[in-house]
């Protein structure tokens, strides 16, 4: 039974809405190493193809999320020869053969997600572990000898603003760039809530140092997840982050991305991630647009 007052369903709502709204799609779970290359010589792309062909046929980009991280690794990988030599091996061909099957359809790449810790120290993963510091040099140069059109970013959470996180992200793309490494952004994800959410100030400070370094920033995840009961009150609220954090994009050049982790609360990460919170998106379970939705679209409607 459709909600819809057109009869349409869960889907075909879900699509129209996205084509309509937003010119740039992020790849949510497919693309992910697990679901993407399940068993060591097979790929499963249709899921990914599907939404990439979703996309071009509504003249929508594609960022391509993600290629290295510690999550989503499927069992076969944890079961290979944790020698530098081979992990590399292992590691260039997932991103050869990925990177390579969308050459040309994918704007930006998260090459490598999440690889500093919450102490600012870098994470400890099977790829640290089996290659060492350089892995993430190595992803780059490999993504990016696969598809040099694509732009290359790093992408992780929680160093939007100011803090240590923030600056030891900041230090490890600083000493790629410096390096000559093939990176070209930063995508900050921004999952925040309406009590816990960064200072747009320090935020747009964070932006400009990478344009000092040359690099592009996409806002790439965000969401502002609101504590149980959800209220009036604090729609309101939500709505007022998400406009500061667009206007802190717009404030600077380099700042090229707004995307969400999701468009609405009917699919979203957060009821089964964050204990306590919901209702992190810009139009609700019905797909109403919420306060939210409003406050973005006259931010937008007011810049030239
Ligand atoms: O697709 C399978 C489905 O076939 C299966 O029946 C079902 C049963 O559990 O699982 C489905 O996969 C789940 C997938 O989300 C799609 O819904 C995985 O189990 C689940 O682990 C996965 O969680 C995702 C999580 O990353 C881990 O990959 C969340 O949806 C996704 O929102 C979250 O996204 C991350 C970003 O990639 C990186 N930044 C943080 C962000 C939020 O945690």
């Amino acid at each position: 039974m459709s909600f819809d007052p057109l009869g349409r369903s869960d889907a075909e709502l879900y699509t129209q809405i996205l084509a309509r709204e937003f010119n740039l799609l992020t790849v949510e779970h497919v693309m992910k190493f697990a679901p993407i290359h399940p068993v060591p010589d097979r790929y499963r792309w249709q899921e990914a193809d599907e939404i990439v062909a979703y996309a071009e046929r509504n003249n929508m980009q594609v960022r391509g999320h993600t290629l290295v991280w510690h999550i989503e690794l499927p069992d076969w990988v944890y079961k290979e020869e944790c020698s530098r030599e081979h992990m590399i091996q292992v590691m260039q061909g997932h991103i050869q053969t990925v990177v390579g099957h969308y050459r040309g359809k994918i704007m930006a790449w998260d090459v490598v997600n999440e690889a500093i810790d919450d102490n600012g120290r870098l994470r400890e993963t099977i790829w640290l572990q089996c290659i060492g510091p350089d892995y993430i040099e190595i992803a780059f140069r490999s993504a990016n000898e696969t598809d040099p059109n694509a732009l290359l970013f790093y992408n992780d959470y929680g160093g939007e603003g100011a803090g240590h996180k923030s600056d030891a992200i900041y230090s490890l793309v600083k000493n790629l760039r410096g390096r000559g490494v093939p990176i070209h952004g930063v995508g900050l994800q921004m999952h925040v809530t309406v009590s816990d959410y960064p200072n747009p100030k320090l935020v747009i400070k964070n932006m400009q140092r990478y344009a000092e370094l040359g690099l592009v920033v996409h806002i790439t995840e965000m969401d502002v997840a609101i504590d149980i009961p959800v209220t009036q009150d604090k729609l309101a609220k939500q709505a007022s982050v998400y406009q500061q954090m667009l206007e802190a994009c717009l404030s600077v050049s380099n700042c090229q991305a707004f995307v969400l982790w999701g468009f609405t609360d009917r699919q979203s990460w957060i009821p089964a991630y964050m204990k306590g919170y919901d209702s992190g998106l810009i139009f609700d379970r019905d797909y109403k647009p919420k306060p939210a939705y409003h406050a973005l679209l006259d931010t937008l409607a007011s810049k030239p």
